[in-house]
């Protein structure tokens, strides 16, 4: 007599897969490395907003520009360097601030227009008044700034030491 062949009950672990079971598999997986990747994106941007070096935004050494005579610079004006990547801004005061071309929204080169009397960036239209304040967003914050330093009449601007800001006050201003 021949014998048929039963199906016998796997062994537990050696079960057929459900129909899909394999697809949720990789989908579980798959999220499994997005989370992963999400959480060490948090760390890393966490640990930049508490870093002192977020003040400092080189912490470089000096790397001066002798931009000129302080008598060189009428008050109430600014001055372009391109090169440097910055606008001297004489305020009316007589104080001195080095406010970079830089767009805070996404980097873009902003432009002194004289007549508005504000820095323009042309990508997006944020506007900026004469000591880098935001006057029209996406900018989330003011220019940033050089560290100004005058030397025997000479204004020299150091663009070693970008300082990332926040807020406007007196200390970003040099006098003579
Ligand atoms: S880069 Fe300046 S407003 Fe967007």
């Amino acid at each position: 007599m021949k014998q048929k062949n039963i199906p016998t009950n796997p062994k537990p672990g050696t079960q057929n897969p459900e129909p899909g079971s394999s697809r949720r598999g990789f989908l579980t997986k798959v999220w499994g490395v997005l989370g992963v990747i999400a959480g060490v994106e948090i760390l890393a941007v966490s640990a930049g907003f508490f870093s002192p070096a977020r003040q400092n935004l080189a912490n470089g050494s000096q790397k001066l520009v002798e931009a000129g005579n302080v008598g060189d610079f009428k008050l109430n004006s600014v001055f372009p360097f391109r090169s440097g990547k910055f606008y001297l801004v004489r305020l009316s005061d007589g104080g001195f601030l080095a406010v970079s071309l830089k767009c805070s929204h996404l980097g873009c080169s902003v432009l002194w227009n004289e007549e508005k009397n504000k820095f323009i960036c042309p990508c997006h239209a944020s506007t900026f008044d004469l000591v880098g304040n935001v006057i029209n967003p996406p900018a989330p914050r003011p220019l940033d700034t050089f560290p100004v330093i005058i030397e025997e009449g000479i204004v020299k601007v150091d663009i070693g030491n970008p300082v990332k800001r926040f807020a406007i006050d007196n200390s970003q201003i040099a006098y003579a």
